[in-house]
């Protein structure tokens, strides 16, 4: 009854800095991960991603463990620093990985699915404005220009960004990630160029390159609820929404910025003159599909001094280790509202998963029974949207690995295997084997 249909695609995710170690490796440069991370503060506990899973020394066989999982298709990242160590000077050692691991994913006849950028910026872009600078657009052009060349007969998909919020916001405004900025200026700056850099990398794809692998972007969207129904609740939530999520999708969908939030923002910051004409014609190009990382919902309350006018509310819901609600009802709603309001694209579910305080035992096992849960009830709203026509085409559980989560470090495990991160040693979760089970069945519940 609740078979998933054959060309649904179940996958995995990883990200480059997150999982490959060997920072100075095969002619790879500094990015701003490796700097941000090494500055004390920054990381929890210290950590940093020099050694990580170690994954580029070992990808041969964490292919034959993804190949053992059974999934179709995987989703890594390629990291910049590797393939322009610095400005103008192609690095052609690091290009060779990323060719052997997508011919190792295809001799296990696993379909490689490519991120572009996800969030390790070479040190020596960042020296120049990262992306603050409108030159970074070019930069990153080069970038992807050289990827899809060399990379794209073998690539079974694309995406240019992933979460650019985080890219953004996250970075250059609220300063929780790399590079630690604490400025709305530059947060806006960051999030226009980066999504200007998403369009005409797709125009240089399709109109230059003439190439016709699917190609779409990933955002990280968390619909907001009001912790009351008052009117300052209520704006809080739209504020919410407005920060996360709509500075995002209507740009890409609609070709504008959100009105009520350029009207907040400019309470904030000197003026918008970053964004110039032709801007949104890019930003909005047509994708072939639509990359969307759920986790959770958000509720929240107003707060008059705050620029946003909102915080965090409490909630009552059930929480991952990252004490994030746990909502698949409200993943629902969020399908829901995009078929709605924003696209009818293919939607590929890029990331879900949790994090929880795993316990390795001394047989090797791991009991992750709330990371099973969290992935079932996911997997039963993707299943029932799928029924009703909403045309999900594919879901991608973060994560393959335990790995480095960003101001997190190995603190948060949100992997189906288990990382010993002193021996290397890679051990199935209990989730790693219910996912093989669900993808071997297609089903939830066979
Ligand atoms: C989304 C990000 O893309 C990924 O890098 C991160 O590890 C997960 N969220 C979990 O926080």
């Amino acid at each position: 009854m609740s078979r998933f249909k054959d060309d649904f695609i179940f996958g995995t995710a990883t990200s480059s800095y997150q999982i490959e170690g060997a920072y100075n490796q095969g002619g790879r440069s500094l990015s701003i991960w490796d700097t941000f991370s090494k500055t004390p503060g920054n990381v929890w506990n210290g950590d940093d991603g020099d050694v990580a899973c170690d994954h580029y020394n070992r990808y041969k066989k964490d292919v034959q463990l993804i190949k053992e999982l059974g999934v179709e298709s995987y989703r890594f990242s390629i990291a910049w620093p590797r393939i322009f160590p610095q400005e103008g000077v192609y690095n052609e050692e690091g290009m060779v990985f990323y060719r052997s691991l997508i011919q190792e994913l295809k001799k296990a006849g696993i379909k490689p699915m490519a991120t572009l950028y996800h969030w390790d910026l070479p040190m020596w872009a960042y020296e120049k404005g990262g992306w603050v600078n409108r030159e970074s657009v070019n930069w990153f052009l080069d970038f992807a220009e050289v990827c899809f060349k060399e990379l794209d007969q073998d690539v079974e998909a694309w995406i240019t960004h992933n979460e650019p919020w985080c890219a953004s916001f996250l970075s250059y405004h609220a300063g929780h990630h790399a590079p630690g900025h604490r400025n709305m200026d530059e947060g806006l700056k960051a999030a226009h160029h980066i999504l200007l850099s998403h369009g005409k990398a797709v125009q240089l794809f399709k109109n230059e390159l003439s190439l016709t692998t699917p190609i779409g972007i990933t955002l990280n969207l968390s619909p907001a609820y009001a912790a009351t129904d008052s009117e300052n609740d209520k704006l809080a939530q739209n504020n919410a929404d407005g920060y996360v999520n709509r500075w995002f999708l209507d740009p890409i969908f609609k070709g504008a910025y959100p009105v009520d939030m350029m009207n907040l923002f400019s309470k904030h910051v000197h003026d918008f003159d970053f964004i110039q004409s032709g801007d949104l014609d890019a930003i909005s190009v047509e994708c072939d599909f639509f990359g969307i990382n759920y986790y959770n919902r958000a509720l929240v309350k107003f707060a008059g001094n705050e620029n946003l006018l909102y915080i965090s509310a409490h909630s009552e819901y059930k929480k991952t280790g990252m004490g994030w609600d746990v909502s698949p009802q409200e993943f629902k709603e969020l399908i829901y509202r995009l078929r709605k309001e924003y696209t009818d694209l293919p939607i590929f579910i890029t990331e879900n998963g949790a994090a929880y305080d795993d316990v390795l035992e001394s047989d090797g096992s791991v009991h992750d029974g709330e990371r099973v849960a969290y992935v079932e009830a996911h997997l039963k709203m993707v299943h029932e949207l799928c029924e009703e026509g909403m045309n999900i085409a594919g879901y991608f559980l973060w994560s393959l690995f335990d790995n480095f989560e960003w101001a997190f470090g190995y603190e948060k495990r949100f992997g189906i295997f288990y990382v010993d991160f002193e021996t290397q040693v890679r051990y199935w979760k209990d989730s790693a084997k219910r996912y093989k089970e669900i993808v071997e069945t297609r089903s939830l519940t066979e």
